[in-house]
């Protein structure tokens, strides 16, 4: 019998197989095991949750903190986890690591500066950019669409919303690499290069205060000059969150996004028969749909338990580490009909894949944009993309939160 459904061998986890295709491991956590301690590679012991319904439960459970300060880690550990936040002391003050009221108030301002008008409003710049990125390899009959595509669209394109000066954006370019390259820890290369990188947007702060303008990091010094107050520091934080939140997901909403679709070649064709027909309804509802079939973030970020609770029957200490695994959540057959099946035209799809509660996900409109143009003008240019490596060849980036693939390598016919 195959492990993934023997109900006494719990699956092994995080290992090449794994990271490679979960989903057999998590339908099997979901029936047998839906609330499951486990060790994870940094050593920390933590609850992983994966069914739909318990998963909704716990995103909105304010018992459930996002500050590492309540981690119940032996303090020798601390630090050494993996845990983000527990050393980047300066950066503590970012949306993620917070709970309400700091939560409220940091979250009331910076949404004043990154509102949906600012994102309908750069929908230009975005095509702009895509289309910019594609010439770059249109011509050349292959490329791999992850190093010239979908990592460097998101980068660009949150640069140029937050006003960061286009001769400064190759910089981001290369630190945002050196962090998606090395991934999880704050160690090594990642540790230099978000120094850098902080270093660079307090420096943008200060110079903006003299000279605003209407980016978005002005707009969040502007927030923070009607009565309520950003600091600098905050500031600097939230610009640093805004690229961190926004980067390495959107890589992955494009390059899962795309890989989805060369793997399901009906549902493919469907969406190029509605692009061509100068439809959008289906590009909308098909970017959620691949958001819930293999979306960027397997696991919402860390919470921890402020005091003794209870999540799908199982009871949950103080101080312990809880996972959610939105990934699971987004396949549970008690919630989604045929969950395995990628359906671009799915209606009832309230997908966990930007979280839910408080912490719902503020560039959501953002990323619909960049997801949507990068998947219609990849498909409407290069209608017969098409993969240039066995699956089976195909490297995913390990790391706890994120699901990416390390490389998308595709062949189709060059553009004259
Ligand atoms: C929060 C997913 C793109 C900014 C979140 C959360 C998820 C998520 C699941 C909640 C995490 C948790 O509760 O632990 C995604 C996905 C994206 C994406 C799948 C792309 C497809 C973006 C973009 C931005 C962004 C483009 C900004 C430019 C944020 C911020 C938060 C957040 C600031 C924290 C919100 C808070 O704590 O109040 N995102 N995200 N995200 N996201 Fe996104």
């Amino acid at each position: 019998m195959n492990a993934a459904n023997d109900p006494a061998t719990p699956p092994e986890l995080f290992t090449w197989e794994f990271a490679t295709d979960p989903y057999p491991a998590y339908a099997w956590l979901r029936e047998h095991a839906p609330v499951h301690r486990t060790r994870l590679p940094s050593g920390v012991e933590a609850w992983l949750v994966t069914r739909y319904a318990d998963a909704k439960q716990a995103l909105a459970d304010q018992r459930l903190s996002k500050n590492p300060a309540h981690h119940d880690e032996p303090a020798h550990a601390k630090g050494k986890t993996g845990i983000p936040g527990e050393r980047k002391a300066e950066l503590m003050t970012h949306l993620l690591n917070i709970d309400p009221p700091d939560h409220t108030r940091l979250r009331r301002l910076v949404s004043k500066a990154f509102t949906p008008r600012r994102v309908a409003e750069f929908a230009p710049r975005v095509q702009e950019l895509t289309d910019r990125l594609i010439d770059g390899f249109a011509t050349k009959g292959e490329a791999d669409l992850i190093h010239e595509f979908a990592f460097p669209l998101p980068i660009y394109a949150i640069c140029d919303m937050l006003g960061v000066p286009a001769e400064d954006q190759d910089d981001f370019r290369d630190w945002a690499g050196q962090m998606i390259r090395h991934g999880g820890g704050p160690r090594g290369g990642v540790a230099r290069a978000v120094k850098r990188m902080r270093a660079y947007l307090v420096d943008l702060i200060h110079r903006k205060r003299g000279d605003l303008g209407d980016d978005l990091i002005s707009g969040l010094i502007r927030a923070s000059d009607h009565g309520e107050h950003l600091t600098e520091n905050e500031a600097a934080a939230m610009a640093f969150i805004l690229l961190f939140a926004g980067f390495e997901t959107t890589v992955n909403l494009i390059g899962n996004g795309t890989y989805a679709l060369l793997r399901n070649p009906a549902e493919r064709a469907r969406l190029q028969a509605s692009l061509a027909a100068g439809e959008t309804d289906l590009l909308a509802t098909g970017v959620e749909e691949l958001l819930r079939y293999d979306g960027p973030v397997e696991l919402a970020t860390w919470r921890f338990a402020t005091e003794p609770l209870t999540v799908g029957g199982q009871r949950i200490e103080a101080g312990d580490p809880v996972l959610v695994v939105l990934a699971a959540a987004d396949r549970d057959p008690a919630r989604f009909d045929d969950p395995d099946t990628l359906d671009l035209g799915r209606r009832d799809n309230q997908h966990l894949g930007y979280g839910h509660g408080i912490h719902y996900c503020l560039g959501a409109p953002l990323a619909r944009l960049e997801g949507q143009a990068a998947l219609a003008t990849l498909l409407t240019r290069l209608p017969d993309l098409r993969l240039a490596a066995e699956p089976d060849e195909l490297r995913w980036r390990g790391g706890l939160i994120m699901r990416g693939l390390r490389t998308l390598p595709v062949a189709f016919t060059p553009e004259s």
